[in-house]
């Protein structure tokens, strides 16, 4: 079978290892299942990206959502980065960890009154608006809260990012953003926001995106936008082009971010103004990886099942975007048969699986597996399904073991419920 290995989390001796640490050593601590990130994986992928930008003003924004652990987001934003936000939960998790304020954008397709109040009291960098009436909304509670909202429209370009389709989100058909004719118009009709200065432009066209030529397409359809409104005496400040870099889940090929850089930063130098990226998987879904105990095989016919401890609540990627993670074990033996065998939760779900008609060497109960690329989507999506706990989050930095969340208890899944 292969082996999916990185810098940081590899084999030696036949042992996985998170940076210094074995895997091994940290089931038995902490239990299954469990979650474990390389502190040093986050830091080399964010100074790669950083580095490879460093000709042009650019400012990154970690992606919370694809993991909203707070040492986390701490680690990125020691680094120099900010956070982009989401929802409420995540500005207030946000600002828990040392990003500052102005270091923060607030996005969201569906932000409640709330939330726009909340990220101007804090005062955000700046709220990305996706429809007119939030413009509106924007503009009125501004105008109630005395301010001025720094304000970017994320525009729809329209353009196929060939992703899943759940993940895709740059085509008119997809709930997000403003089609770039209302844009302009927005724009446009600026005089009538007068709570409300346009600071930026904003895209983001989906995730998981393997190609360059989605984004060469958008950036080039918002540069126009851009350029027209320059002519118009309309200067923005920003120019963001959102997350969406692809990451190797199993052995598609994707571009490397100096690729990315070497293909962009042309198009980049000519607007004169800062550049925003806003990447989360890139940053974090390599890693990480999600340990399990294996409790049973069995069979069923012709079909070969192994029984894991985890399940779909904590890693929800392959049941709802048949998403590939590679699975291998904690300890590699010699002399193990190579079978052809499904790898599924104790979840009452036929979806509840990590893998299906995968090759996997032979495992036995009691024995551990890792699904790898489990930074980025992971414990950000997973839920109490089947009151089930959420699992602990380890950071590996050299040979240092940093809990950066317990497991959590049933009481925690209990508060404040009552039979009445
Ligand atoms: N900016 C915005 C506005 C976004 O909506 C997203 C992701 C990002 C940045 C970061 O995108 P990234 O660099 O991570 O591709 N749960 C799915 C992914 C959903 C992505 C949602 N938006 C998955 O597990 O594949």
């Amino acid at each position: 079978m292969n082996y999916f290995e990185t810098e940081f989390i590899h084999y030696k001796n036949n042992q996985l290892y998170v940076e210094e640490v074995p895997a091994e050593e940290l089931v038995k601590k902490f239990g299954t299942p469990l979650y474990v990130y390389s502190r040093n994986h986050f830091i080399n992928q964010y100074k790669k990206f950083d580095s490879a930008f460093k000709e042009i003003d650019h400012q990154i924004f970690f992606a919370m959502k694809s993991n909203f652990n707070l040492s986390v987001i701490d680690t990125f934003v020691k680094l120099g980065s900010g956070v982009d936000v989401n929802s409420e939960g995540e500005l207030f998790r946000a600002l828990k960890t040392n990003v500052s304020s102005n270091k923060i954008i607030l996005t969201g397709v569906g932000k409640t009154k709330n939330e726009i109040r909340l990220g101007l009291e804090k005062n955000v960098l700046m709220i990305k608006a996706e429809c007119e009436e939030e413009v509106e909304l924007i503009n009125k509670i501004a105008g109630e809260m005395n301010q001025v909202a720094s304000v970017a429209l994320r525009v729809n370009p329209d353009v196929d990012a060939q992703t899943h389709p759940y993940i895709s989100t740059g085509l008119s058909k997809n709930k997000f953003g403003i089609d770039t004719e209302t844009a302009m118009s927005i724009y446009r009709r600026r005089n009538q926001f007068r709570n409300i200065q346009f600071t930026g432009i904003d895209m983001h066209i989906g995730s998981q995106i393997t190609s360059i030529d989605p984004f060469l397409e958008a950036i080039s359809k918002m540069s126009e936008m851009y350029f027209t409104l320059k002519s118009e005496k309309l200067k923005l400040k920003h120019f963001d082009i959102g997350g969406g870099i692809g990451v190797e889940y199993n052995s598609e090929k994707s571009f490397s971010i100096e690729e990315f850089a070497s293909k962009t930063i042309s198009l980049f130098k000519k607007l004169d103004c800062k550049i925003l990226f806003e990447p989360g998987r890139f940053l974090t879904a390599n890693g990480g990886i999600l340990l399990t105990e294996v409790l049973y095989n069995k069979r069923n016919g012709n079909k070969k099942f192994i029984i894991v401890d985890s399940a779909m609540n904590d890693l929800l990627r392959p049941t709802i975007y048949q998403a590939y993670h590679h699975i291998q074990p904690v300890l590699k033996f010699e002399n193990r048969e190579i079978q052809t065998a499904d790898i599924v939760g104790p979840v009452c779900e036929t979806g509840d699986y990590f893998a299906r008609d995968r090759e996997i060497s032979e495992t036995k109960s009691g024995e551990y597996l890792a699904v790898m690329s489990a930074g980025a989507y992971a414990m950000t999506m997973a839920s109490n399904y089947n009151a089930r706990r959420r699992a602990p989050e380890i950071i590996i930095d050299g040979e240092q073991i940093i809990i950066a969340r317990s497991r959590e208890t049933f009481e925690h899944l209990l508060w404040d419920e009552k039979i009445i």
